[in-house]
């Protein structure tokens, strides 16, 4: 940690009179660090920490971290026993720092993704009322949807990031390196982008809800009582823009499907890459166990979702809201993939294997748009199916 980290370390230390704990490797760069109070009656803290860092993703750089903040400040104004309010703050030229209590809760999937994979339905059994609460909070807000908002929200910021990720990866992969994982031909990144396009057809989002979220994985969506199915959120991302309703759905779904098992790397996640004359090969082994949990937790997230009654109104107006998640997922991915690549800019160590995670992302982003374009004569196309085939490609890979 950065000179200026451990200083306000210490300074919240004095201030709560709790002691610094776990130190958490944020996404972006951040550290979130767990302050437990020696109290046994006292509240627990948590403080996230993030430095300027320079050839950042955007959304990942201090600008978006300060939006946050402010998001933060909002969310738990609007939506009250939601989101923490922020107890304390500070910013100097180089950096911004944020307090709020520490949540005692577990992460949507946390025995997933510590302890060896074994089925926990309890979990998934929260799922539809959880879907349900959040539904009654996007309804605070709803406008007509419009074109312009497909092409701002999706396309720039798939195009915007995978630029980003090219340039990065200049000498690995160029536009029209053919990518190829596990014996699966996805295509150049250049055709990718061009099936970005192609593949959100006419869809245009009938409403726009109140932005709950924005960067829904399951390790910001906090499970607090598992009887009354009581949660929190956290980490919302730092757009202020009202959103469409699969936007959040998108990211749980592939957070749930497949980037949460790259987080749990490197135990369960293998990959090569092999580079031959325009074409680059990844070979992906997911440890049996956790791929068949991932598989197993997808499919959990297809039934919840299916019977979550009030989420499912809202689905409803939609229409064809199944061909446009897909759209929706595959993008999220795309973009993921620059993250992973900015990631490993500032964490040296981790370097090469956020490399495997950025060519990871892409190739499944890439797989989820090229059987999106399989099945556009008309016959039904699940994202949840697309995300389980994809999973079973990298069966021993
Ligand atoms: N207030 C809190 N209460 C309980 N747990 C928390 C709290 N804040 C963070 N955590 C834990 O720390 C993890 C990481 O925190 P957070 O989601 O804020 O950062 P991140 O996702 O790692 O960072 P980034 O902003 O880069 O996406 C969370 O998934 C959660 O498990
Ligand atoms: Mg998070």
């Amino acid at each position: 940690m950065s000179h200026i980290a451990v200083k306000t370390l210490r300074y919240i230390s004095e201030l709560t009179g709790a002691v610094p704990s776990d130190v958490l490797i944020g996404g972006s760069g951040a550290r979130v660090i767990r302050l437990r109070s020696s109290r046994s009656d006292g509240d627990d803290f948590a403080l996230k920490f993030l430095s300027e860092h320079d050839r950042v993703v955007d959304g990942h750089d201090l600008p978006s971290f300060r939006r946050k903040i402010i998001r933060q400040h909002r969310l738990a104004r609007d939506l009250p026993g939601v989101y923490e309010p922020i107890a304390m703050e500070g910013h100097g030229d180089d950096h911004s720092w944020f307090v709020t209590r520490w949540i005692a809760g577990s992460e949507l999937l946390t025995a997933r993704r510590f302890a060896p994979p074994s089925p926990s339905a309890t979990i998934m059994e929260s799922l539809p009322q959880i879907l349900n609460s959040l539904a009654v909070l996007y309804s605070r807000e709803c406008v007509p949807g419009h074109a312009e908002y497909v092409r701002e929200v999706y396309l720039g910021r798939v195009s915007r990031r995978l630029s980003y990720l090219l340039e990065g990866l200049r000498g690995t992969i160029g536009r029209d390196d053919v990518l190829s994982c596990c014996g699966s031909v996805i295509g150049s990144p250049a055709e990718v982008l061009q099936l970005i396009p192609a593949t959100r057809g006419s869809w245009i989002p009938q409403c726009l809800y109140y932005p709950v979220h924005g960067d829904l994985n399951s390790s910001n969506l906090l499970l607090v009582d598992s009887c009354d199915r009581s949660f929190r959120l956290i980490d919302p991302g730092s757009s202020e823009r009202a959103k469409d309703l699969l936007y959040d759905l998108g990211k749980l779904v592939f957070s749930v499907s497949f980037f949460d098992l790259l987080r749990r790397r490197p135990v369960v996640f293998r990959t090569a890459v092999n580079k031959g004359s325009g074409r680059l090969s990844i070979s992906m082994s997911i440890e049996e166990g956790w791929r068949r949990v991932a598989a197993h937790d997808t499919c959990e997230l297809h039934r919840a979702l299916n019977s979550a009654a009030g989420y499912q109104r809202l689905l409803d107006r939609e229409g064809a809201w199944e061909r446009a998640l897909v759209f929706v997922v595959a993008c999220h991915a795309l973009a993921e993939s620059a993250c992973r690549l900015s990631h490993a800019r500032i964490c040296a160590e981790e370097g090469r294997d956020m490399l495997s995670s950025a060519l990871a992302c892409l190739a499944y982003g890439g797989h989820l748009l090229l059987r999106h374009m399989e099945t556009a004569d008309g016959a039904p196309s699940s994202v949840f199916d697309a995300a389980v085939e994809f999973l079973t490609l990298c069966r021993g890979g």
